[in-house]
């Protein structure tokens, strides 16, 4: 969906600054131009040599440059793209775009430009914490500038926590639901996906079948419609899709937490098979043979992830959406499964190991919802997520 897009990308004076230059190599791979812009800082940490060989186009630096102000002048440069990127945006170059400056080439481009405009933060935890950068990113927000990031982590200055610019691939995906105008375009959607690993020991786990096909497909088809998705996955064998935000988690009561600090969001699809049960207490150290001595393991439940969010009080999602994996009685124990967990729909399968579901490419479902139940064909799992992200655009329009 950005083949043919435009983007103009400004790249501040920041250590990021090479993250970029996979950025680039990302957007060019989905067909996207890119015309870029260095300022003088951040040629201080890529040289525009490089930034020109990825991009396949010339590299723009100067606001004085006699020879580009003839072939393209400032004005025009800031208007051709479909959107304005600033990555990495320093907390100088967000003063500056706060305070309205324009005296070098970047800032003049993000006064004069009539096109969106997203930045990808990346500076010291301090600098980001410090009001003033605080009171920057506020003030751009309410003037519609798009914040991509920044995440926490470690720092190229060895501190750790928020200020780490966004991954690359989290770019392309702000990126793309940006530019989206599809059905779901401004719309937050959650997505769990796969099995989860309840540890016995630091060697063992308690695990299950799903591939996390199913789900995977369903967050790609969510983002294709334009939604910003965040999708928590369990140790799973597929990949996750492009142009998703990534949680990776290993376990029930890990994928409870994402999903909870995902939240507001305006709908979640809960595809992953969780685990019902976890080791009361997993061993630090790996359990030994002894003697022929057999170990007992002692269960506790796991959390109900889509119980407890179909139940929030307040600011649960608007449409909750539930998988129900039976062997038997497929539609009838689904029914009842929508109704005691409390979400709106339920996705039920027969994952009995002849129908080839569960770890396989197609699936047969029933969508069950308060007043109807729906039979659809088998189907590859990516066409079944496709139609389920139209039913739920129409339901969240
Ligand atoms: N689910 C969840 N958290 C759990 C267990 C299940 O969020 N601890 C969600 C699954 O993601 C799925 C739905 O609940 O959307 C139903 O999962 P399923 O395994 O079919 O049902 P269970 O709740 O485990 O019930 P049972 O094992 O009795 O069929």
């Amino acid at each position: 969906m950005l083949a043919g897009k435009r983007l103009l990308l400004i790249i501040g004076g920041g250590i990021a600054a090479y993250k970029c230059l996979d950025l680039l190599r990302r957007l060019k791979e989905q067909g996207m131009q890119v015309t870029p812009v260095l300022t003088a800082a951040a040629q201080e940490f890529v040289t525009p040599l490089s930034v020109a060989a990825l991009a396949g186009e010339k590299v723009y630096t100067d606001l004085f440059d006699l020879t580009d102000e003839s072939e393209m002048g400032h004005i025009q440069l800031s208007r051709v793209a479909d959107l304005v990127l600033v990555a990495p945006a320093t907390a100088d170059l967000m003063a500056k775009m706060a305070g309205g400056h324009a005296n070098d080439l970047a800032s003049t481009l993000l006064m004069a430009t009539d096109t969106p405009v997203m930045i990808a933060p990346a500076m010291n935890l301090r600098m980001w914490q410090h009001p003033a950068t605080q009171r920057n990113a506020a003030q751009l927000q309410a003037d519609g500038i798009t914040l991509v990031g920044p995440n926490a982590g470690g720092m190229a200055c060895g501190e750790y926590g928020p200020g780490r610019m966004s991954e690359p691939l989290e770019i392309v995906a702000a990126i793309k639901a940006a530019l989206s105008n599809g059905p779901l375009t401004g719309k937050r959607l959650l997505v769990t996906s796969g099995p989860t690993h309840e540890p016995i020991d630091p060697v063992r786990y308690i695990a299950n079948r799903s591939s996390g096909a199913q789900g995977s497909a369903i967050a790609a088809a969510l983002a294709a419609l334009g939604a910003e998705v965040v999708f928590v996955t369990g140790p799973a064998d597929v990949p996750p899709p492009e142009g998703v935000e990534v949680v990776a988690v290993q376990t029930a009561a890990e994928m409870l937490a994402a999903v909870e600090k995902a939240l507001p969001v305006d709908g979640a699809v809960f595809a992953a098979a969780v685990a019902d049960w976890r080791v009361a207490s997993a061993q630090k150290s790996k359990i030994k043979k002894d003697k022929g001595k057999l170990p007992v393991l002692e269960f506790a439940e796991n959390p109900d992830i889509l119980a407890q969010i179909s139940q929030m009080k307040t600011g649960r999602p608007k449409l909750v959406v539930g998988f129900a994996a039976e062997t038997d009685d497929v539609i009838a124990l689904a029914q009842a499964k929508r109704v005691r967990k409390g979400c709106d729909w339920i996705v039920a399968n027969d994952v009995r190991p002849q129908t080839g579901i569960m770890g396989g490419e197609e699936n047969a479902v029933h969508v069950i919802t308060a007043d109807s139940c729906e039979s659809w064909p088998r189907m590859q799992k990516t066409q079944v997520a496709c139609q389920l992200a139209d039913r739920i655009a129409a339901a969240l329009a």
